[in-house]
């Protein structure tokens, strides 16, 4: 993948060397309420976190979630991209953001250019997003980029989250 330039954002693959900022971001108590609690705690775990996570998917799929920084100064500011899972039949988007650079459209941006590769770069012909029923900003953000509700699914037992898809062709 080469990186992905928008109006204000720089969207690249992240290396180990962005284990901070990962250490920061998934500690943020939104990402642990909305996505998961990986348990990563340290540089060295969010190093892992990488290797296993993104990293392994670049290799074995060509994307994955990459690293959303300002185009200009280069903060980091969040993740977004699309991640093949065993379970399901398309690729899904996931995005997180820390808090300072919500309510920007930040997401927004860095979603439709995630979106456009899917199309353009990977001749996808849609999306899934997965997204618990209480997310109110996520599924605002999948309604504006153009997502459908499709039903929802039992993530694990007990947790139900809403499944969105959107076609592309
Ligand atoms: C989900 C998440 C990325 C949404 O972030 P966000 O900043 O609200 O999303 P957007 O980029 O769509 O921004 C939309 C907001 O920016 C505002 N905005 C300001 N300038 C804008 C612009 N140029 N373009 C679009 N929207 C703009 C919009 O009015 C909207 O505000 P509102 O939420 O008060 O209506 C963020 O809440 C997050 O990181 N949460 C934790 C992780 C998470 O839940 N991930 C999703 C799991 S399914």
């Amino acid at each position: 993948m080469t990186p992905l330039l928008t109006r204000r954002l720089l969207i690249r693959p992240f290396t180990l060397e962005d284990a901070p900022f990962i250490l920061r971001l998934l500690n943020e108590p939104s990402f642990i309420e909305h996505i998961a609690d990986k348990g990563v705690r340290t540089i060295d775990q969010a190093e892992d976190y990488l290797r296993q996570g993104p990293l392994a998917s670049y290799a074995a799929h060509g994307h994955g979630l990459w690293m959303v920084q300002d185009r200009g100064a280069g903060t980091p500011m969040g993740m977004c991209g699309l991640i093949r899972r065993e379970a399901f039949p398309e690729v899904d988007l996931g995005y997180a953001f820390v808090p300072e650079f919500w309510g920007c459209g930040y997401a927004r941006e860095a979603a439709a250019a995630c979106l456009a590769y899917a199309r353009e770069a990977l001749k996808l012909p849609g999306v899934l997003a997965i997204v618990s029923p209480g997310n109110a900003p996520s599924t605002r953000l999948l309604e504006a980029l153009g997502f459908r509700s499709t039903g929802s699914m039992a993530w694990s037992p007990g947790d139900e989250v809403a499944v969105y898809r959107i076609a592309l062709d």
